[in-house]
């Protein structure tokens, strides 16, 4: 983002963080746990307040309203951004939904951010509120694939091999013009991601170069994956 942009928008971020994390089987919700020292959502904090967000949501499990006002406050300090901890809801659109009815109405650009991504870079940020910034609808990180994708019907026969040159693996922050996304979230429609549901509601939604740094970390293996690329970074 260059220094004009950020004089001329609000940026907030609405980092969701309320999901079960079974699948991790830490024992606590994945966004609670430690990767090299810090919890997923205290790195992924710091990746929201370095990007320059000047209002920043976040969602997480109801009973955990308490721990994450500590940690939200210890990331904020008393600085200039506005915060707001809220509980999440069943799915990842509920949550995404309550952290957009928590965020401050002057915002004119929403990023929409997994916990579960901690580690992705500030660049990655700056791109999609770049994107958005100049005008785009929406901008979202995507990389390329760099497996042969097919589709296979009910029974596991392959129906079609897509050309992977027309595929990205889309990552988060997806970003947006706030009204756009808080109307498509108002309608009736019902969407995997929340690019897809800003394409339901009739707009075009960007790709901007993503990084590999902003894998979601999901599985035993990804955060093992995680901690290797911390050590190694140094983050
Ligand atoms: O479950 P999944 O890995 O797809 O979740 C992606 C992100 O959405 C995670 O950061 C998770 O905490 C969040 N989430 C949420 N509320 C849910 C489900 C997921 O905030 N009900």
């Amino acid at each position: 983002m260059t220094d004009a942009d950020a004089v001329h928008h609000s940026v907030g971020v609405v980092l969701v963080a309320a999901g079960s994390g079974s699948r991790l089987g830490a024992g606590r919700p994945k966004a609670f746990v430690e990767l090299a020292g810090k919890t997923l959502l205290q790195r992924a904090l710091e990746g929201a307040l370095a990007a320059g967000a000047s209002a920043l949501v976040v969602v997480v499990p109801e009973d955990l309203l308490a721990e994450a006002c500590s940690v939200v406050g210890r990331a904020c300090g008393a600085g200039p951004v506005t915060t707001a901890v809220v509980p999440g809801g069943a799915e990842r659109s509920d949550s995404v939904r309550a952290g957009l009815a928590a965020l401050a109405p002057e915002c004119d650009i929403v990023l929409v951010h997994d916990a579960a991504r901690c580690l992705t870079p500030v660049g990655v940020f700056e791109r999609v509120i770049s994107a958005v910034a100049a005008g785009a609808s929406g901008a979202v990180p995507g990389i390329p694939v760099v497996d042969t994708i097919k589709t296979v019907d009910a029974r596991g026969v392959i129906t079609g091999t897509p050309d992977r040159g027309a595929l990205r693996a889309v990552q988060t922050p997806q970003g947006f013009a706030a009204d756009l996304l808080r109307a498509a979230y108002a309608s009736d429609l019902q969407a995997t991601d929340d690019a897809a549901l800003v394409e339901l509601f009739g707009h075009d939604v960007v790709v901007v170069e993503g990084d590999p740094l902003a894998l979601k970390i999901t599985t035993t293996d990804d955060l093992e994956r995680a901690r290797a690329l911390v050590a190694e970074g140094d983050r």
